[in-house]
């Protein structure tokens, strides 16, 4: 191993640079020159680099973003797109290449290993915490403290005006970050794709509540469940709360890096590193059981993480 590839790709998500700054100084302690590509799989199918070396990447761990730009890159799902790519990477003389993003990015990865005699590794970056292979991601403890911290405020409001409020946080298709958010705001109801819901149910829930005493209600909505501003309008039709649509955006997306974030990039990138040392490729890198460890590609690729569906049930017995 001589010369490390570096790229990020996909969403972004806070600790991506951090990431890339522990790629650079753990490949360089052992030898190695790492190249940044740019812009996701854009910068290898243009061939846009840039030299990294330690001080390149100071600074950098608290900010969030990637110094290294992404993109989606609809170009990268034709195999010219990869077959591009790969002849850039030998060209480059690149040994390895470390890819820094979600499960879309890795799905690239796998077609790029297969055009390829570099070695591939995965570090798993996303908010939305939906890698196959690692408890968490990058970037997501991050976003569920970014939207607790928006919820608690929305809290305040919500009491002051005896409202129900909706609040609709990312994740795409999948309910990650809805349930951590859910959970850790004590939210009334918590939605996501991965349990189809009856609104009846909704309506009863939002009405018991309020014969209960509770005038005021959170319910945390992923937004891959569909249309919550319909769902809102709804709620207030066929209950007699007053109801409103809060919908987080792209703020969860970025800030500073937790240090949980920050240690997970950290960790992940160097074990990366590790590998690609060994030379061993073809794996995605991640946390299970509170070990960093490795999985192989394809597998990650290939298998859907599972939701944890009992912390829903524990999350209505909390919100009684
Ligand atoms: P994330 O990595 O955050 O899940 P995306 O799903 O947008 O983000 O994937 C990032 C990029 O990875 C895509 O824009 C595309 O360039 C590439 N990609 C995704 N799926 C594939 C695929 N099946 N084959 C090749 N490249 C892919
Ligand atoms: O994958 C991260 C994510 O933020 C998802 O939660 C969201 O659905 C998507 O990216 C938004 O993508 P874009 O930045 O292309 O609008």
């Amino acid at each position: 191993m001589k010369t490390i590839g570096v790229v990020t790709s996909g969403g972004d998500a806070p600790g991506m640079n951090a990431a890339i700054r522990a790629v650079v100084r753990t490949a360089y302690a052992k030898g190695f020159q790492v190249l940044g590509f740019e812009r996701g799989w854009e910068g290898l199918i243009k061939n846009n680099f840039r030299r990294l070396d330690p001080r390149s990447v100071g600074g950098i761990i608290r900010s969030g973003g990637t110094i290294l730009l992404t993109s989606r890159c609809p170009e990268f799902k034709t195999l010219d797109g990869v077959r591009k790519a790969a002849a850039n990477l030998a060209a480059d003389k690149v040994d390895g290449l470390v890819v820094i993003g979600g499960d879309g990015s890795f799905r690239g990865a796998l077609a790029l290993s297969r055009e390829t005699d570099v070695l591939v590794v995965g570090v798993p970056a996303t908010i939305d915490n939906d890698v196959y292979g690692t408890e968490e991601t990058i970037g997501f403890d991050t976003a569920v403290n970014t939207c607790v911290a928006e919820v608690d405020k929305i809290k305040d409001t919500a009491i002051s005006h005896e409202r129900v409020f909706v609040v609709e946080v990312m994740g795409r298709k999948r309910g990650f970050l809805a349930l951590a958010v859910g959970l850790t705001v004590g939210a009334e109801v918590i939605l996501v794709p991965e349990v189809a819901y009856d609104k009846n149910e909704v309506f009863e829930t939002v009405k018991a509540n309020a014969a209960k005493g509770k005038k005021s209600g959170i319910i945390v909505a992923a937004e891959g469940i569909g249309d919550t501003r319909k769902l809102a309008e709804e709620i207030e039709e066929n209950t007699g709360a007053e109801v409103r649509l809060s919908i987080v955006g792209y703020a969860q997306r970025g800030g500073s890096p937790t240090a949980r974030s920050r240690l997970l990039a950290s960790l992940f990138a160097n074990e990366a590193v590790n590998l690609l040392a060994q030379n061993i490729g073809d794996r995605v890198v991640g946390l299970q059981k509170g070990e960093i460890t490795s999985i192989d590609l394809e597998d990650s690729c290939k298998n859907e993480k599972p939701l944890n569906l009992e912390l829903l049930n524990l999350a209505k017995v909390l919100a009684t």
